[in-house]
């Protein structure tokens, strides 16, 4: 008899080990993966500095990704797009034949069962960056904005996107998505909306990969502030108040004590995202020989899932898939 606890009775063996293991393995119907399509070139690919093994895809070769991805297992991706010309409407978001319209299109056409998310926001298509419209006095108008993520959304819902995922933190979104869309008689487009997103440097690489960076100023009048826990289940009521089917919360790993806050609260599917810097930093840890990347990758999405994610939007989809790391 002894007078300590003996918790390695339980790890002597692999089967033992997975017989009590508290947190199934990745499933590849957990994971999302990011694609950035560009208009002009169809068959641009250029990767980005920041994100080595990420690209700024044209038309054609997104659909080449893609059908990779859906022979290896892909079940779902979220669109970002970068238009042609960016303006002060952000009109390239929510133009019928805009870039993500176009290739939601193409994408349904030929793969009808692969989801297709489309990020609903501005800022990759204002000429100041912002998500949302801009004064003079470099003020961002919450209520005036609202229209335009509505058209956006009710745009990508007509392409054909299965579900839309506002990003832009506007106040009132959510309701004003819903509503254009039931008034479409779309009222089975699920709205998933990133409730919990602070203001985050981890943001860095996306907005080089999304040309989305602002142009004066930064997002913290309208992202959430870094140190506020509580405020985070205000949100996600919030969205839920509106009609939002799912939430998402972003930064993901510095911000899964979040996560757990937030999934123990809500009756509905969280979505964790694990963002371009997060993905920066492990594929440099990598590519240097630092740490053993793939296990550093399932171990950094096994986290998200431990705290309560359903669904992981990350960049190490395709990787995964490809490595038959995920069942
Ligand atoms: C658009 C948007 C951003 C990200 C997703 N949607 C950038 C931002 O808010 O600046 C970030 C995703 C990432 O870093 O991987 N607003």
């Amino acid at each position: 008899m002894n007078d300590f606890h003996r918790g390695r009775r339980l790890r002597t063996s692999p089967q033992l080990r997975s017989m009590v293991r508290q947190t199934s393995p990745l499933m590849r119907e957990n994971l999302i993966m990011p694609y950035f399509v560009v208009a002009g070139n169809p068959s641009l690919r250029k990767e980005i500095p920041s994100m080595p093994g990420q690209y700024q895809l044209g038309l054609d070769t997104l659909t080449e990704h893609i059908a990779a991805a859906v022979d290896r297992g892909l079940v779902s991706c979220i669109l970002f797009g970068i238009p042609e010309h960016k303006d002060e409407q952000a009109s390239g978001a929510w133009a019928e034949d805009g870039i993500v319209q176009k290739a939601v299109r193409r994408i349904k056409r030929r793969w009808p069962e692969l989801q297709i998310i489309t990020d609903v926001c501005l800022c990759e298509y204002m000429s100041h960056g912002h998500c949302g419209i801009l004064t003079t006095e470099g003020r961002i108008l919450n209520d005036e904005t609202l229209p335009l993520l509505a058209q956006t959304a009710l745009s990508q819902a007509k392409a054909g996107a299965d579900m839309v995922a506002p990003s832009d933190m506007m106040d009132g979104r959510v309701a004003a998505i819903r509503a254009a869309l039931d008034a479409a008689g779309l009222h089975n487009t699920p709205i998933m909306s990133y409730a919990v997103k602070y203001a985050s440097a981890f943001y860095g690489p996306f907005r080089d990969a999304a040309q989305s960076a602002p142009a004066c100023g930064d997002r913290k009048s309208y992202q959430m502030d870094p140190g506020n826990a509580r405020e985070a289940l205000l949100e996600a009521k919030a969205d839920l108040d509106e009609g939002a089917d799912a939430l998402i919360v972003k930064p993901a790993g510095p911000y899964s004590d979040i996560l757990r806050t937030v999934c123990d609260a809500v009756c509905v599917p969280v979505c964790a995202y694990q963002v371009s810097g997060e993905y920066a930093m492990i594929r440099a840890a990598g590519l240097n020989g630092w740490i053993d990347e793939r296990a550093v990758i399932m171990e950094s999405l096994l986290g998200l899932k431990r705290a309560g994610a359903q669904m992981i939007i990350t960049y190490f989809t395709e990787t995964l898939l490809g490595d038959g790391l995920v069942r």
